[in-house]
């Protein structure tokens, strides 16, 4: 079983991811992992702390002559701004934190628990997934993150192959694929900027070459949809989650909703062993199960909650009306949101590939794998 824990506080020492369960014999690099921290801190919008940090990962264990080893890899991510020794507690909670109830549940100061609650934790997240996505390489499944709405205006995702995709994406400042869109967009965060608001928006990670049967319909903790709808869930200011069509498909009638089923002998050698299918609303799954196309997810991000021109709130020592406090915040992270849902999903797929064609090496797995395909072809 491949899972990970992070721990680090936001102005600690540093961010840790372990990960355990992640097979041997994977050829493993740190730089990939590093391009997605840099990621992570980019896109329009955030503020000063991303410039200060540049994250790199460490990858303390696990390998060797740049190999997985098949034990624990611990991805340690320094804090180039660690100050937490230095800082004060806050006393008016921020609306949309969990400031308020953190200082109560604890019985303890709110920067308790704003320390590990903090965004900054997805930098952890993140390294787990970039390292997860070096196990989905040689199966030949790739991710791709980008966002689709930006403080309610849509950003279409435009047709493409995913290489193609990626290649808008990275020349787009706002991580759409549609990169003509980005100065109405940056106009847009400007404004909010002064206004002393924040914007939130929504953020689509699709997976592609994907076998079938990743997942099970046999037991609800271990249907994929589930585990990627926890996942994501989990990710700081998200607020809702989609599989293909999501909500929308509650509005239509059956017969535009679901995927006709065809058979094209031309493409048996793909991963979808040549089934095809004329739509992909379900985006992927079926019964908890991967279904040979591509795996569409959506998250919805909500503002940034802290507010340079703050809420009401109340001291919480007078219990007097005051606004709430302000730390250096972000106009708005919904770029950073793409890579991180990117990477979380990544990661939830490579746990039900070694879930499906579990082994200890990469070398046991990539046999299964390919004596699956075959089997699955006679079916
Ligand atoms: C990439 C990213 C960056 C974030 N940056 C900030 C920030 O600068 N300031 C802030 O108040 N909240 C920020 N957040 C959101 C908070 O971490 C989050 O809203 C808060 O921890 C409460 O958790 P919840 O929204 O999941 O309920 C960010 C979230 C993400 C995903």
């Amino acid at each position: 079983m491949l899972r990970y824990w992070t721990a680090g506080e936001s102005h600690g020492r540093a961010l840790l991811a372990v990960v355990d369960g992640f097979p041997a014999g994977v050829p493993l690099r740190s730089e990939p992992i590093d391009a997605e921290l840099r990621r992570r801190q980019g896109g329009y919008g955030r503020g000063g702390r991303q410039r200060i940090e540049t994250d790199q990962v460490e990858i303390l264990s696990g390998i060797w002559h740049d190999t997985s080893l098949g034990s624990p890899l611990a991805l340690l991510v320094p804090n180039r701004d660690y100050k937490l020794e230095r800082l004060d507690d806050l006393d008016r909670p921020r609306p949309g934190h969990g400031d308020l109830t953190g200082a109560i549940k604890f019985l303890g100061p709110i920067r308790a628990v704003l320390e590990r609650a903090s965004a900054r934790e997805t930098a952890a997240r993140v390294a787990a997934g970039a390292l997860a996505k070096q196990l989905l390489e040689p199966f030949g499944i790739q991710a791709l993150g980008y966002v689709v709405e930006l403080g309610g205006v849509a950003l279409e995702p435009l047709p493409g192959t995913l290489a193609q995709q990626r290649e808008r994406r990275d020349q787009s400042e706002v991580y759409s694929l549609d990169p003509s869109r980005d100065d109405a967009v940056k106009q847009l965060i400007d404004r909010a900027g002064k206004d002393g608001d924040t914007l939130g928006g929504i953020v689509e990670v699709r997976v592609e070459g994907l076998p079938f049967g990743l997942g099970t319909h046999a037991q609800w903790d271990r249907k994929l949809d589930g585990r990627i709808a926890q996942a994501v869930m989990a990710v700081q200011a998200i607020k809702g989650v989609e599989i293909g069509l999501g909500f929308e498909a509650a509005r239509r009638p059956g017969s535009q909703v679901h995927d006709a089923i065809g058979f094209d002998p031309a493409q048996q050698d793909q991963p979808h062993l040549g089934y095809v299918r004329p739509t992909n609303n379900a985006g992927g799954l079926e019964a908890g199960m991967t279904n040979g196309q591509p795996l569409v997810v959506r998250a919805a991000k909500k503002p940034i909650s802290t507010l340079r021109k703050p809420l009401e709130s109340v001291n919480l020592s007078s219990k007097q009306p005051e606004a709430a406090a302000y730390e250096r915040s972000d106009v708005c992270a919904v770029p950073a949101a793409s890579v991180i849902v990117e990477n979380v999903v990544a990661f939830e797929v490579a746990c039900a590939l070694v879930d499906k064609f579990g082994g200890d090496s990469l070398q046991e797995m990539q046999a299964r794998y390919r004596l699956f395909l075959e089997m699955a072809r006679q079916r």
